[in-house]
Formats: C-alpha cells, sequence, structure tokens
C-alpha cells in the first residue's frame, strides 16, 4: 500500500484502486500524490491475476479536485512547465496502456487532471448526482497539459472539447454522458459496487479485441478514425480562435494556445499530439498571464480563511433577515436571499412597489430555471421564502435586517429610527449604500454598534464583490457577522473603513472623472471607450457611466468632490448632461442609445456635445485613467481604508471587472514598476495638474506586494 493510494483484489479479479490524498481534504494531484498513484499502477500491473482494474475515490467529497495550485505556483520557466506535463501525461498514458480493461467510478467532482485521469481509462462511470467534470485550467490561464486537448477530442464531437478546454464549464453527469465523455450514469450510492460488476461484464463478454479497438480509436490520427475531417476540424479550430481574439483581444494566451495544440496535436498519433501540447503547455505556464490569473484564483479562495475581523467572536446565524426597500437592490438581494433558503420579509412604501421587488425576484429565479439551475418546483420553494409588506410586521423575528431604500440619508436615518423601534435586542442593520456615510447613520442610532455598510454591486446576482463597510462605531461581531453571511450568499468579501466612495466606487470615480475630462479636452469618447476596452476592461468608461446611471455617477463625483476638493479637478460633464434629463441606458439615452437593452449607436446629441475627435497617445490616455486609480488605491492604504492590496485587488476584480489577466490593479502596478509610475505621474502633474501628484505610499515603495 502507498501513502496516497491502496488497492484491493476481488476474489474475481478486479483490481480495486482507491484514491486518498492523505495531506488534504480533497484528492489534489501533487507530486507525491501521483508517485504513491504511479507505483500503485506498477503494483497492480505485476499481479498476474488481475483481470481489470475499477479506479475510484475514498474521499466521500468527490474524485479528484486537480492538480496542487501551489506546486504549479512554484514552476517558473516553460522547461520547467513541459517536464511536468511530461511526467503527468507519462502516468496516465500507463493507464491508457495497462494490459487490462481499466474503469473510473466518478463519485463526484472531477477536475482539471482528474478529468485528464478518466480520459486515460477504458470506460467512465458517473455518479447520477453529484458528478460534475470539468478542464477549469483555462480560467488559471494554461490549458490542459497531462493530455486533456488531446485525448478529449478524439473520445467527444471537437464542439463539446472546445466548449470545455476553452471555457472550462462544469458537465453534469448526464450531459456528460449525452456527449459521450462518461459511457454509463449510475445512482450515486451504488457506484463502486456497481463498477465492480461492470468490470466483471467486461471480463466476461468482451475480448482483447473490443478493448483494443476502443484504444486505436482513442490514440490514432483523428480523421483516420472518425468522421472528423482535416478540413472540417480546422474551420473549426480557426473560428474558435476569430471568436476569442475578438472577444479577448488576444489578452488571454491560454486559449489560442490550446487551439494550436488541437490544431497541431489531432492531425498526428496521440504520442506526438502530447509531444506538442506539453510544449505549449510550457509556454502557457510561463506567461505572466498565468501568474496573474493564478493570483485572481488566490485572492478569490482568501475570504474562505478569513472572518473579517482581528478578534475572536461568536457568530450568530440569521435565521429570518428583513430587507428594507424593493428596488432594484432590494429585489435582487431578497432574491439572493431566499435562493440560499434564507426566510426574507420585503418591505416598503408602497403596494407596487413590493409587487415589482417580487417579480424582480421571481424573474431571476426564472433565469435559472430556464439555464436549469433549478426545476419549477424549488423555484416555487425558494420563492415562498420570501414575504412582502407595507409595514413592519414580522419585523420583531428577524435577526438582521439589510437596508436599500432610496439613496437619501434623511430617509435612511428616518427608515433606521423606525426598524430600531421593532428589532429583535442583538439584531444587527447592514445598510446597502453606495456612498453615504455610515457612521453618520450611527450618529442618532439606538445601537450604532450593531450598524455597518453591507455594499453589493449592481447587477446583484452577477457582480462576486461585496464590500462590509466598518463605521466609526460598528464592532467587530457586525463585521464578521456581515463577512460571514457575504460567504454564505457566495459573495467574495472585503473589509472596507467607512469614507467616501467607499474603495471601489472612489477608485472608479476618479477614473471616471478622468476619462470625462479627456472627452472635454477633445478626445473622442467612443476612442476612449475602444482602447479601454481593448487594454482589458469589460466596457469602456462612457458605456459605465451609462450603464450605472448618469445621475448616480454625477452624485458619487459630487460626494468625491467635495470630499477631495482640495486635490481633485471635478469634471462639469456628468453634472452638464444631467441637466438635459440623460439618465443612460436606464433611460435609454446617454454617451450612447439604447434599444431593448442593448446599445445602438453613439447619441448625436451627444457627438455634437462632445465633437472632439482626438485618436492620439493612447498610452498616455491610458495612463492617465489607469494610474489615477493606482494612486488612489496607494491613498487608500496609507489612510488604512483598506489593509492590503489584496483588497483592492478583490475589489477592483471582482466590483469593477478590472482585467484578470492583469491580476487587479496592485498586481498590474507591480509590474508596471511603481518606479516608473512614479515618473510619469510627476511628468502628468507638470502637464495635467497636481491630481497626479503620486502619494507617499506610492513613492516610498518599489511594489504594493
Ligand atoms: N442601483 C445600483 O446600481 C446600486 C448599486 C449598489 C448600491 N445601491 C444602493 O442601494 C440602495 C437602493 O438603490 P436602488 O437602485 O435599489 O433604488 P430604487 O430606487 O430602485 O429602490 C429604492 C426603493 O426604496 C423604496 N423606499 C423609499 N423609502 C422607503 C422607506 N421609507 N421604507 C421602505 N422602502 C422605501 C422605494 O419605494 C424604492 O422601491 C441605494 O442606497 C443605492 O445607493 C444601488
Amino acid at each position: 500500500m502507498n501513502l496516497h493510494t491502496s488497492f484491493e483484489i476481488t476474489e474475481t479479479g478486479v483490481a480495486v484502486l482507491k484514491l486518498d490524498n492523505k495531506d488534504a481534504s480533497l484528492n489534489l494531484l501533487g507530486t507525491s500524490f501521483l508517485k504513491s498513484f504511479n507505483e500503485t499502477l506498477t503494483e497492480v500491473s505485476t499481479k498476474p491475476h488481475v483481470k481489470a482494474m475499477v479506479i475510484c475515490s475514498a474521499k466521500k467529497n468527490g474524485f479528484i479536485a486537480g492538480a496542487d495550485l501551489n506546486e504549479l505556483a512554484k514552476i517558473n520557466t516553460a522547461e520547467d512547465a513541459q517536464k511536468a506535463a511530461r511526467i503527468g501525461q507519462m502516468i496516465f498514458s500507463r493507464i491508457a496502456d495497462f494490459k487490462i480493461p481499466t474503469i473510473a467510478a466518478i463519485n463526484g467532482h472531477c477536475m482539471g487532471g482528474g478529468t485528464e485521469m478518466i480520459l486515460a481509462c477504458d470506460f467512465r462511470l458517473a455518479a447520477k448526482e453529484k458528478v460534475g467534470i470539468a478542464l477549469p485550467e483555462i480560467r488559471l490561464g494554461v490549458f490542459p497539459g497531462w493530455g486533456g486537448t488531446q485525448r478529449l477530442p478524439r473520445l467527444i464531437s471537437l464542439r463539446n472539447a472546445l466548449d470545455m478546454i476553452l471555457t472550462g464549464k462544469e458537465y453534469n453527469a448526464l450531459k456528460a454522458y449525452r456527449c459521450g465523455l462518461v459511457d454509463k450514469v449510475v445512482p450515486d450510492d451504488i457506484l463502486n459496487e456497481y463498477a465492480v460488476q461492470f468490470a466483471e461484464e467486461i471480463i466476461r463478454t468482451k475480448g482483447v479485441k473490443y478493448i483494443a479497438a476502443r484504444r486505436k480509436k482513442a490514440r490514432g490520427v483523428v480523421e483516420l478514425l472518425t468522421d472528423k475531417n482535416f478540413i472540417g476540424r480546422f474551420i473549426m479550430l480557426t473560428i474558435a480562435k476569430q471568436q476569442i481574439l475578438k472577444k479577448t483581444y488576444g489578452n488571454y494566451p491560454a486559449p489560442l494556445l490550446a487551439i494550436k495544440a488541437m490544431l497541431r496535436g489531432l492531425s498526428k498519433p496521440l504520442e506526438d499530439g502530447l509531444d506538442i501540447e506539453a510544449r505549449l503547455f510550457g509556454e502557457a505556464a510561463a506567461t505572466i498571464e498565468h501568474k496573474n490569473l493564478l493570483h485572481i484564483f488566490h485572492l478569490h479562495e482568501r475570504p474562505k480563511k478569513q472572518t473579517g475581523v482581528d478578534s475572536r467572536v461568536d457568530l450568530i446565524k440569521p435565521q429570518n433577515i428583513g430587507v428594507l426597500g424593493a428596488g432594484v437592490m432590494g429585489g435582487a438581494i431578497v432574491q439572493l436571499l431566499a435562493y440560499k433558503d434564507f426566510p426574507v420579509r420585503m418591505k416598503d412604501i408602497a403596494g407596487p412597489m413590493v409587487i415589482k421587488g417580487l417579480k424582480h425576484a421571481e424573474s431571476l429565479f426564472d433565469d435559472l430555471v430556464k439555464q436549469r439551475r433549478l426545476t419549477p418546483l424549488e423555484k416555487q420553494r425558494k420563492m415562498e421564502k420570501i414575504s412582502g409588506t407595507l409595514s413592519y410586521d414580522g419585523f420583531q423575528r428577524t435577526q438582521l435586517v439589510i437596508e436599500a431604500v432610496a439613496e437619501k440619508m434623511p430617509i435612511k436615518k428616518q427608515v433606521l429610527k423606525e426598524v430600531e423601534a421593532c428589532m429583535q435586542e442583538n439584531a444587527v442593520y447592514a445598510s446597502n449604500t453606495s456612498a453615504l456615510s455610515i457612521s453618520e447613520l450611527q450618529a442618532e442610532a439606538k445601537h450604532p454598534e450593531r450598524i455597518c455598510g453591507m455594499h453589493f454591486f449592481n447587477p446583484v446576482h452577477k457582480m462576486p464583490l461585496v464590500e462590509v463597510i466598518r463605521g466609526a462605531n460598528t464592532n467587530d461581531k457586525t463585521v464578521a457577522i456581515i463577512f460571514d453571511l457575504s460567504k454564505k450568499l457566495n459573495k467574495t468579501p472585503i473589509v472596507v473603513k467607512d469614507s467616501p466612495g467607499f474603495l471601489v466606487n472612489r477608485l472608479l470615480g476618479v477614473y471616471l472623472n478622468e476619462a470625462c475630462l479627456l472627452a472635454q479636452e477633445g478626445y473622442d469618447f467612443q476612442w476612449i471607450d475602444f482602447i479601454v476596452k481593448k487594454f482589458g476592461m469589460p466596457m469602456g468608461p462612457f458605456r459605465l457611466i451609462d450603464e450605472v446611471g448618469i445621475d448616480i455617477v454625477e452624485e458619487v463625483g459630487r460626494i468625491l468632490g467635495e470630499a477631495f476638493h482640495d486635490r481633485l479637478k471635478t469634471s462639469t460633464l456628468p453634472a452638464n448632461i444631467r441637466q438635459i434629463n440623460l439618465l443612460g441606458k436606464k433611460g435609454k439615452k446617454g454617451f450612447y442609445l439604447y434599444r431593448n437593452n442593448r446599445r445602438k449607436a453613439a447619441n448625436p446629441y451627444m457627438l455634437k456635445l462632445l465633437p472632439g475627435s482626438r485618436q492620439e497617445n493612447n498610452q498616455q490616455v491610458i495612463q492617465r485613467m489607469m494610474y489615477l486609480m493606482v494612486n488612489e488605491a496607494a491613498r487608500c492604504l496609507e489612510e488604512q481604508i483598506i489593509s492590503t492590496p489584496q483588497d483592492v485587488d478583490t475589489g477592483m476584480v471582482f466590483g469593477a471587472g478590472f482585467p484578470p489577466f492583469r491580476g487587479g490593479l496592485c498586481k498590474w502596478a507591480d509590474n508596471v514598476g511603481l518606479k516608473s509610475i512614479v515618473e510619469t505621474l510627476r511628468d502628468f502633474k507638470d502637464l495635467f495638474g497636481k491630481r497626479f501628484t503620486p502619494v507617499e505610499y506610492l513613492i516610498n515603495r518599489k511594489t504594493f506586494y
């Protein structure tokens, strides 16, 4: 028996190999695990009476969780990455070359290298309920390098293989069966017994020839063996490449390298294809984009080990939650809570508003039903968790109230006063304000220590970030409860000290303000949007202003302008546009015109107002917007608005869509070099004004990290 893998042989001659990583709660494929697995393969192969092998997991929580990312992070050169790929390929090729039939019994999640392991087996059986199979490597800036790009398209259609490899999408058991990735779907409880019986049947009924024929197909040149001819494949892969280039402007090398591996490797025998795959995998693993995406992965995982506070506190898990306001945010927050099975009571001031909020929540559930992520019955059960009201009836039962009423301080103070009169003694109150001061809200509260901000981003169901805002008097317990709830809602929380714009809106505020100043200087606003998108942001600044709402941008700009008037030069553009009643997307007109929620064209009115046609100094234009954000992030760290550069990067990537392949704002700044950023900021200060004065934090440090 080896450390992480063991096997038993049944009387009928089936070796049942069990995967059980002793160093981790999941089966992670690190060096030690692979070594152990390889040794076990050798032992099994030397047993003369073994006639078939079943590979299964001893872990209840899944089959294989993928490669050990800590090991992946330590690989720095293309050569080392290529070597690592070759080792994994070699071990899995041993399974494929086994003299006896091999069967994978997949009991749950099977990720990355796990999927590549099962691809090397002759047969794959999947537990019906728990199985999810995926090749998520692309999300980390690499691609499957242990045979995935070569074995998968030999097994299933190229279309499905591309879908899995280029998106990292997870296939459940049924979907995997339908596309031919698994041979049988089996009730979860009997998977391992079934796998042994299946193996016995193979031994009994299928001869050596049958297995050899299956393997020939799995190893050959694709067009000689299947209906996938070279031309068809070439066209499909070329289209996939064009689509990726259009979507990513070439900012992500991994999908392009994966396509290259398939384009070249599938025309050759498997062994040559594996060589090509390993070499290109090495190239992908040595890119800065891969390192940056790995960094983002760690940022995403980081809150799992955090509580949001330094002290130890006893958490309460809210059993009932109240939500004030049934508008855009209220309706979406209520849906999210109900989705996670919290009973929730939603209050507004008028019946039609409550109905609108309920309908909004229902439409979000309907989308999940359409996507088959919920059954109609499950949707109904979750909708039943929500009740609407015009009074505070039922709020006596809530341990937590989330407020999402209109963004006006007097209204926020009034509802707090009303609800405090009927809230439970220890209940916590969280405001979803975008920019109003939590400390000011606390000033007149009965229990200021139990008040904080819980800033969701719009659209709530899509945006992963929650800023937990700590007011001057918020206690640790309140922060920890909201931090914990955010995690339960599958959000990524960061703790931010109460201050104008908190973190994300403060940084976005200076960025959008600079974009407006540029447009007023005569730069073509559509061109600015284009180059910012090319930089990797999900949309340009003017599209973002339309998306958020020109009224809101103006309001946040006003708050920031007042707070930082000594250094900011506030653009007059949002206020001017507001005066003529342009609202952005929600009013169908802003910098662009919208129909059915889709952008149609630039707004002719805006083209008249901003006739500038300058399309020059690309780099300088980008730097003016981005370096101002870097400077502001450094200022936030200096003022301890947030504690670490990780908080900035989490906020900017998960709350503002800063390009993940750049690793977040601070990581990107480190890659550019803080020294060079400081020098450029000094030049900009002379050219464009004191808002570019670099802060001490930036001047004194070599790197953020
Ligand atoms: N919309 C966004 O993009 C966004 C993003 C993050 C945070 N926020 C914040 O969320 C909050 C709500 O914003 P929204 O976009 O949902 O606004 P909204 O105008 O869509 O909804 C506000 C709702 O509050 C209700 N309301 C007003 N007074 C009330 C009272 N006394 N009691 C109960 N309900 C009352 C209104 O009837 C309305 O239904 C604001 O603080 C806003 O700054 C908004």
